[in-house]
């Protein structure tokens, strides 16, 4: 099982991690984990089941015991389909508090590990290169500037049709950062042996033709 080899995708909200990481895993065949999705499905069972979001114990408890299946780009608790209930910014924000509780990521790391099957896994999150995957065959950490990663997000939700506050997503995304990168167990921080881009100023086309690059030298990966 060690063997078999991954590359971690670690980074904050908007970085355009979760994109790279699908064209990677997409390009070289391999298995896709989107570890803050679980998070946001804790978040929301509990909130669903009438759990306090503060309650370890209680969030941990329910983590762990909560079969999750990711199929056909939708994700699903026991039938219940949550793809897009997850995707809000309330969402959002309760994954945030769930994800600093250490009990919850205890209990949602032997399913995370679970997701190594061959040919390769593809890992997406903030602590998939210091603390799920230690060994990764490649470790990259994809950064981006508050203004920039607020301003993705503004034009997304616009495409949407919504109405949103370009200031208030900065100060969202300003706040959930302190939180991800301030907290005690697994903070948000580059890997010693990651390599870290800042896509501030480049496309996702840019990212995406390093990160294969990188991929290509390690032997990991051969274009057709
Ligand atoms: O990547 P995302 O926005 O879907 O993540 C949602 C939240 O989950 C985010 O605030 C941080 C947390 N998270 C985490 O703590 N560890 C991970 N490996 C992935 C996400």
């Amino acid at each position: 099982m060690t063997d078999i080899p991954v590359i971690t995708i670690d980074g904050p909200s908007g970085s355009g991690k979760g994109t790279l990481a699908k064209v990677i895993a997409d390009t070289l065949g391999w298995h896709l984990l989107d570890s803050g999705a679980l998070y946001r499905i804790v978040g929301a069972m509990s909130v669903r089941r009438g759990i306090q979001l503060e309650d370890e114990a209680a969030v941990a408890e329910l983590a762990a015991s909560l079969p999750i299946s990711f199929a056909d780009d939708r994700v699903t608790v026991s039938g219940l389909d949550l793809t897009d209930e997850i995707r809000t910014e309330d969402a959002g924000e309760n994954a945030s508090k769930v994800a600093h509780l250490p009990a919850v990521r205890a209990a949602v790391l032997d399913l995370q590990r679970s997701f190594r099957k061959a040919p390769g896994l593809v890992a997406d999150g903030r602590d998939m290169g210091t603390v799920v995957f230690t060994q990764a065959a490649l470790k990259i950490f994809l950064d981006a500037s508050a203004e920039v990663r607020a301003e993705r997000r503004y034009k997304q939700l616009k495409n949407k049709g919504l109405s949103v506050s370009l200031r208030g997503l900065l100060e969202q995304i300003q706040e959930r950062d302190a939180r991800d990168r301030g907290r005690a167990i697994a903070p948000l921080k580059p890997a010693e042996d990651a390599i870290v881009l800042d896509s501030t100023n480049m496309t996702i086309e840019m990212v995406v033709e390093q990160v294969l690059s990188h991929a290509q030298n390690l032997g990991l990966w051969q274009p057709e």
